[in-house]
C-alpha cells in the first residue's frame, strides 16, 4: 500500500496514475475519495471492483469549477444559484447530463442525469486540476462500512486495493456532501449531508421536496428509489440459446449461433471490460428496436455481482404508474 503526504509531487503523480485508469484516494472536506478518472469506463469499473459494490449506484463526478461542470452538465438557473452561493464546497447538484458530454456511462449508471460536485479542500481541488478531467469519487470505504475521514481509514479498509493513498489529514466536515436534484422543476433533497437543507432552502427562496418516505411528501416504493435506465426492451436472462428475432448481449468466447443484432460485453471474459461496456450495450441494443434482448449467463463473481444485479433490475415488471 502506498500512503503518501499530499505534497505537490505527490499530487502530480496522483494525477498521472489517474489519467493511466489506476485508482487514488484523495481527502476532500466531506470524507476521503475513491478517485478514477470520470471519462474511462474500465478505471470507473475498478472503483466498483474496489469497494465490493453489489450494485452500480451513479457516482458522483468531481470537478474544479463551476464552468468545468458546464462541460458535463446542463447547468439551469436553480443549479447556477447554489452553485454560486456552495461552491466550492459541500454540495452535490443533480442535473441533466449535457449532450456532448465524455462521462462513462458507469458513473451515470446509464441515467440522463449526472451528480456533481466541486470539492473545497485545496488537495482535491489540485489533484482534479491536474488530472485535466472529472474525477468519479465515491467514499473510500468498502461497500457498507463507514466512510472513511483519514487517510489511515482508507488504508485499514481498502489498502492494497488502491494504487495510492495522498494524506491530506482529517476532513473538516468529515460527513458526505448534501446531494440535491435540480434536474427536474421541484428541487429534491436526495440526501442531507454537510451543507443543512435550510440553508439551501433559504437560498432558493423555496422548500425542498424529500424523497424519503417519512417525509410523507412523495411515494416511494422500494426499487423506486434507485432510478435506472430501464431499456424498452423485454430482457431475458442466463440463455443458453437465443431466439429468431432477439438481440443478445454475448459474454466470453462460447457465443451461440445468432441472426441479428449481437453485441458481446468482453469476448476474453473480462468483468471489467464487460462493467465498462454495459450500460452503452444495453442502449445499443435498445435502439435496434428488437422486442426482446437476450443475455448470456454472466459469472456472479467480483464485479459480475453488480453486472448480474443491474440485469435483474433491467429484467424487473416495471412498476405502474
Ligand atoms: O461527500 C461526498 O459526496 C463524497 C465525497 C468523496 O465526494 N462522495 C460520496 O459518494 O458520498 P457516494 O458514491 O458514496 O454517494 C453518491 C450518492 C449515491 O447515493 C448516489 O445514489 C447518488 O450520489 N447519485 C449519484 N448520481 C446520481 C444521479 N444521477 N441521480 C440521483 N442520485 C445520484
Ligand atoms: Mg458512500
Amino acid at each position: 500500500m502506498t500512503l503518501v503526504p499530499a505534497t505537490a509531487a505527490e499530487i502530480a503523480r496522483a494525477a498521472t496514475l489517474l489519467r493511466k485508469g489506476d485508482l487514488v484516494a484523495f481527502p476532500t472536506e466531506t470524507v476521503y475519495g475513491l478517485g478514477a478518472d470520470a471519462t474511462q469506463g474500465e478505471a470507473v469499473a475498478r472503483i466498483f471492483e474496489t469497494k465490493g459494490r453489489p450494485r452500480f449506484n451513479p457516482l458522483i463526478a468531481t470537478v474544479a469549477s463551476l464552468a468545468e461542470a458546464e462541460k458535463i452538465a446542463v447547468v439551469g438557473p436553480m443549479a447556477a444559484k447554489l452553485a454560486a452561493a456552495f461552491w466550492p464546497g459541500p454540495l452535490t447538484l443533480v442535473m441533466p447530463l449535457a449532450a456532448r458530454s465524455t462521462i462513462s456511462d458507469l458513473v451515470t449508471a446509464g441515467l440522463s442525469t449526472i451528480a456533481v460536485r466541486v470539492p473545497s479542500n485545496p488537495v482535491a481541488h489540485d489533484l482534479i486540476v491536474a488530472a485535466g478531467r472529472p474525477i468519479a469519487a465515491p467514499s473510500a470505504n468498502r461497500s457498507g462500512r463507514l466512510s472513511p475521514t483519514t487517510a489511515r481509514h482508507v488504508a485499514e479498509d481498502l489498502g492494497k486495493a488502491v494504487d495510492l493513498i495522498l494524506d491530506g489529514g482529517p476532513c473538516r466536515h468529515g460527513l458526505e456532501s448534501t446531494i440535491v436534484d435540480v434536474s427536474g422543476d421541484l428541487p429534491t433533497l436526495l440526501r442531507p449531508g454537510a451543507v443543512a437543507a435550510e440553508e439551501i432552502e433559504r437560498e432558493l427562496g423555496q422548500p425542498l421536496w424529500r424523497r424519503h418516505a417519512s417525509s410523507g411528501q412523495r411515494p416511494s416504493a422500494p426499487g423506486q428509489l434507485d432510478s435506472h435506465y430501464a431499456p424498452r426492451a423485454r430482457m431475458r436472462l442466463n440463455i443458453q440459446t437465443s431466439q429468431p428475432g432477439e438481440a443478445l448481449l454475448a459474454f466470453g468466447d462460447a457465443v451461440p449461433a445468432h441472426r441479428g443484432p449481437m453485441i458481446n460485453l468482453s469476448q476474453s471474459g473480462n468483468l471489467r471490460q464487460a462493467a465498462a461496456a454495459l450500460f452503452a450495450a444495453l442502449r445499443e441494443l435498445d435502439r435496434t428496436g428488437v422486442s426482446t434482448i437476450a443475455v448470456m449467463p454472466i459469472p456472479d463473481t467480483g464485479l459480475g455481482e453488480a453486472i448480474n444485479d443491474r440485469l435483474r433490475r433491467a429484467a424487473a415488471p416495471r412498476p405502474a404508474n
